[in-house]
Protein backbone atom coordinates (compact mmCIF):
# COMPACT_ATOMS: atom_id res chain seq x y z
CA UNK A 1 0.00 0.00 0.00
CA UNK A 2 1.60 3.49 -1.05
CA UNK A 3 1.72 6.02 1.55
CA UNK A 4 -1.23 8.27 0.21
CA UNK A 5 -3.65 5.57 0.85
CA UNK A 6 -2.35 4.60 3.66
CA UNK A 7 -2.68 8.09 5.62
CA UNK A 8 -6.20 9.66 5.45
CA UNK A 9 -4.71 12.76 6.33
CA UNK A 10 -1.14 13.90 6.46
CA UNK A 11 -0.14 17.50 8.07
CA UNK A 12 2.64 18.75 7.66
CA UNK A 13 2.79 21.73 9.58
CA UNK A 14 2.05 20.13 12.69
CA UNK A 15 4.13 17.00 11.73
CA UNK A 16 1.08 14.48 12.01
CA UNK A 17 -0.70 11.60 9.72
CA UNK A 18 -3.86 9.86 10.73
CA UNK A 19 -4.91 7.12 9.43
CA UNK A 20 -6.66 3.31 10.21
CA UNK A 21 -5.97 1.74 13.60
CA UNK A 22 -4.54 -1.68 12.73
CA UNK A 23 -4.09 -4.49 14.79
CA UNK A 24 -0.41 -4.37 15.73
CA UNK A 25 -1.51 -0.90 17.20
CA UNK A 26 -3.17 -2.28 20.18
CA UNK A 27 -0.62 -2.39 22.76
CA UNK A 28 0.00 1.68 22.11
CA UNK A 29 -3.31 2.23 21.73
CA UNK A 30 -4.28 0.52 25.55
CA UNK A 31 -1.32 2.25 26.87
CA UNK A 32 -2.55 5.82 25.40
CA UNK A 33 -6.17 5.06 26.94
CA UNK A 34 -4.87 4.02 30.13
CA UNK A 35 -2.58 7.28 31.07
CA UNK A 36 -4.97 9.51 29.84
CA UNK A 37 -8.86 8.50 30.78
CA UNK A 38 -9.96 6.79 33.63
CA UNK A 39 -12.65 5.03 31.54
CA UNK A 40 -10.07 1.86 30.14
CA UNK A 41 -12.01 -1.35 28.52
CA UNK A 42 -10.43 -4.90 27.51
CA UNK A 43 -7.97 -5.76 24.62
CA UNK A 44 -11.14 -7.39 23.66
CA UNK A 45 -13.52 -4.43 23.41
CA UNK A 46 -10.84 -2.75 21.29
CA UNK A 47 -10.60 -5.51 18.95
CA UNK A 48 -14.76 -5.83 18.73
CA UNK A 49 -14.83 -1.90 17.14
CA UNK A 50 -11.96 -2.35 14.83
CA UNK A 51 -13.73 -5.85 13.40
CA UNK A 52 -16.94 -3.82 13.31
CA UNK A 53 -16.39 -0.67 12.76
CA UNK A 54 -12.75 -0.45 11.55
CA UNK A 55 -13.35 2.89 9.18
CA UNK A 56 -14.46 4.46 12.20
CA UNK A 57 -11.46 3.73 14.67
CA UNK A 58 -8.19 5.71 13.55
CA UNK A 59 -4.77 6.45 15.44
CA UNK A 60 -2.48 9.62 14.52
CA UNK A 61 1.03 9.06 14.20
CA UNK A 62 3.77 11.37 14.72
CA UNK A 63 7.17 10.17 13.89
CA UNK A 64 5.99 6.88 13.08
CA UNK A 65 5.09 6.66 16.63
CA UNK A 66 0.74 5.72 17.37
CA UNK A 67 -0.10 9.17 20.03
CA UNK A 68 -3.33 9.45 19.71
CA UNK A 69 -6.72 7.48 18.78
CA UNK A 70 -10.40 7.90 18.07
CA UNK A 71 -12.63 4.72 18.23
CA UNK A 72 -16.50 4.72 17.54
CA UNK A 73 -19.38 2.68 17.05
CA UNK A 74 -22.75 2.85 15.18
CA UNK A 75 -26.37 2.13 16.92
CA UNK A 76 -30.03 2.55 16.05
CA UNK A 77 -31.70 4.46 18.19
CA UNK A 78 -33.75 7.26 19.47
CA UNK A 79 -32.36 10.72 17.47
CA UNK A 80 -30.98 13.73 19.67
CA UNK A 81 -30.80 15.39 17.44
CA UNK A 82 -33.43 14.50 15.28
CA UNK A 83 -36.85 12.43 16.15
CA UNK A 84 -37.26 9.18 14.78
CA UNK A 85 -35.31 5.87 14.61
CA UNK A 86 -32.03 7.07 13.61
CA UNK A 87 -28.66 5.51 13.11
CA UNK A 88 -25.94 6.97 15.10
CA UNK A 89 -22.41 7.14 15.44
CA UNK A 90 -21.05 6.80 18.70
CA UNK A 91 -17.93 8.28 19.74
CA UNK A 92 -16.82 5.49 22.69
CA UNK A 93 -13.31 7.13 23.23
CA UNK A 94 -10.64 9.49 22.32
CA UNK A 95 -7.55 10.71 23.74
CA UNK A 96 -4.28 12.33 22.47
CA UNK A 97 -0.61 11.39 24.80
CA UNK A 98 -0.04 14.50 26.82
CA UNK A 99 3.03 15.93 25.33
CA UNK A 100 1.08 16.03 21.79
CA UNK A 101 -2.02 18.17 22.56
CA UNK A 102 -2.54 21.56 21.62
CA UNK A 103 -1.52 20.54 18.02
CA UNK A 104 -4.66 19.59 16.21
CA UNK A 105 -4.39 15.98 16.86
CA UNK A 106 -7.81 15.72 18.41
CA UNK A 107 -9.62 18.08 16.18
CA UNK A 108 -8.20 16.26 12.98
CA UNK A 109 -9.14 12.42 14.62
CA UNK A 110 -12.52 13.47 15.48
CA UNK A 111 -13.39 15.27 11.39
CA UNK A 112 -11.07 12.20 9.85
CA UNK A 113 -13.63 9.79 12.15
CA UNK A 114 -17.02 11.89 11.87
CA UNK A 115 -16.44 11.53 7.85
CA UNK A 116 -15.82 7.88 8.12
CA UNK A 117 -18.93 7.55 10.04
CA UNK A 118 -21.20 9.00 7.76
CA UNK A 119 -19.53 7.80 4.38
CA UNK A 120 -19.22 4.88 5.46
CA UNK A 121 -21.59 3.83 8.21
CA UNK A 122 -24.28 6.30 6.77
CA UNK A 123 -25.24 7.57 10.41
CA UNK A 124 -26.98 10.44 10.43
CA UNK A 125 -26.17 12.35 13.68
CA UNK A 126 -23.02 11.63 16.31
CA UNK A 127 -23.15 11.87 19.96
CA UNK A 128 -20.83 11.23 22.99
CA UNK A 129 -20.62 11.29 26.23
CA UNK A 130 -17.92 13.44 28.57
CA UNK A 131 -17.39 14.19 31.85
CA UNK A 132 -19.17 17.38 32.78
CA UNK A 133 -15.69 18.53 34.06
CA UNK A 134 -13.47 17.70 31.13
CA UNK A 135 -13.15 21.37 29.42
CA UNK A 136 -10.40 20.67 26.92
CA UNK A 137 -13.02 17.72 25.51
CA UNK A 138 -16.20 19.90 26.10
CA UNK A 139 -14.26 22.63 24.06
CA UNK A 140 -13.28 20.93 21.37
CA UNK A 141 -16.65 19.15 20.58
CA UNK A 142 -17.78 23.08 20.68
CA UNK A 143 -15.42 23.86 18.08
CA UNK A 144 -16.91 20.75 15.60
CA UNK A 145 -20.74 21.82 16.11
CA UNK A 146 -21.62 19.10 18.87
CA UNK A 147 -24.10 20.54 21.48
CA UNK A 148 -25.18 19.62 24.93
CA UNK A 149 -28.39 17.68 25.04
CA UNK A 150 -28.46 16.17 28.40
CA UNK A 151 -26.90 15.47 31.39
CA UNK A 152 -26.93 12.17 33.03
CA UNK A 153 -26.13 11.87 36.57
CA UNK A 154 -23.86 9.83 37.32
CA UNK A 155 -22.57 8.29 34.78
CA UNK A 156 -19.35 7.46 35.51
CA UNK A 157 -18.23 5.11 38.73
CA UNK A 158 -16.71 7.69 40.65
CA UNK A 159 -20.19 9.57 40.69
CA UNK A 160 -19.24 12.84 38.34
CA UNK A 161 -22.05 13.44 35.40
CA UNK A 162 -21.74 13.38 32.24
CA UNK A 163 -22.82 15.78 29.05
CA UNK A 164 -24.90 13.28 26.12
CA UNK A 165 -23.47 15.61 23.30
CA UNK A 166 -24.73 15.72 19.90
CA UNK A 167 -24.71 17.10 15.97
CA UNK A 168 -26.07 16.09 12.82
CA UNK A 169 -23.86 14.34 10.54
CA UNK A 170 -22.16 14.95 7.02
CA UNK A 171 -19.74 17.19 9.04
CA UNK A 172 -19.72 19.97 6.13
N1 LIG B 1 -8.28 24.01 26.97
C1 LIG B 1 -9.17 24.68 26.22
N2 LIG B 1 -9.52 24.32 24.95
C2 LIG B 1 -8.98 23.18 24.46
C3 LIG B 1 -8.04 22.42 25.20
C4 LIG B 1 -7.69 22.88 26.51
N3 LIG B 1 -6.80 22.22 27.27
N4 LIG B 1 -7.66 21.37 24.46
C5 LIG B 1 -8.34 21.46 23.28
N5 LIG B 1 -9.13 22.55 23.28
C6 LIG B 1 -10.02 23.02 22.21
C7 LIG B 1 -9.43 24.28 21.61
O1 LIG B 1 -10.51 25.01 21.05
C8 LIG B 1 -8.54 23.69 20.53
O2 LIG B 1 -8.23 24.61 19.52
P1 LIG B 1 -6.96 25.62 19.70
O3 LIG B 1 -5.79 24.78 20.14
O4 LIG B 1 -6.79 26.22 18.35
O5 LIG B 1 -7.40 26.58 20.78
C9 LIG B 1 -9.40 22.60 19.99
O6 LIG B 1 -10.04 22.05 21.14
C10 LIG B 1 -8.65 21.54 19.22
O7 LIG B 1 -7.63 21.02 20.06
P2 LIG B 1 -6.65 19.87 19.55
O8 LIG B 1 -5.23 20.35 19.62
O9 LIG B 1 -7.12 19.34 18.26
O10 LIG B 1 -6.94 18.78 20.69
P3 LIG B 1 -5.86 17.78 21.36
O11 LIG B 1 -5.05 17.11 20.31
O12 LIG B 1 -5.14 18.51 22.42
O13 LIG B 1 -6.84 16.67 21.99
C11 LIG B 1 -8.22 15.85 23.76
C12 LIG B 1 -7.95 17.02 22.78
C13 LIG B 1 -8.37 14.55 22.97
C14 LIG B 1 -9.52 16.13 24.52
C15 LIG B 1 -7.02 15.76 24.74
O14 LIG B 1 -7.03 16.89 25.60
C16 LIG B 1 -7.00 14.50 25.59
O15 LIG B 1 -6.52 13.46 25.18
N6 LIG B 1 -7.52 14.61 26.85
C17 LIG B 1 -7.51 13.48 27.80
C18 LIG B 1 -8.46 12.39 27.37
C19 LIG B 1 -9.90 12.91 27.25
O16 LIG B 1 -10.35 13.70 28.07
N7 LIG B 1 -10.60 12.45 26.22
C20 LIG B 1 -12.01 12.82 25.98
C21 LIG B 1 -12.92 12.04 26.88
S1 LIG B 1 -14.63 12.07 26.31
C22 LIG B 1 -14.70 10.84 25.07
O17 LIG B 1 -13.74 10.12 24.91
C23 LIG B 1 -15.93 10.73 24.22
ZN1 LIG C 1 -20.27 6.43 25.17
Amino acid sequence: MSASQRYIRIDKNHGFKIREFESADLEKVVYINRVSLPENYSLRFFMEHHEKWPKAFLVAEVDGEVVGYVMCRVELGWGYCKPGLTRKGHVVSIAVLEGYRRRGIGKALMEEALKALSKYYKASEVYLEVRVSNYPAISLYEKLGFMKKRILKGYYLDGEDAYVMARPLPLE
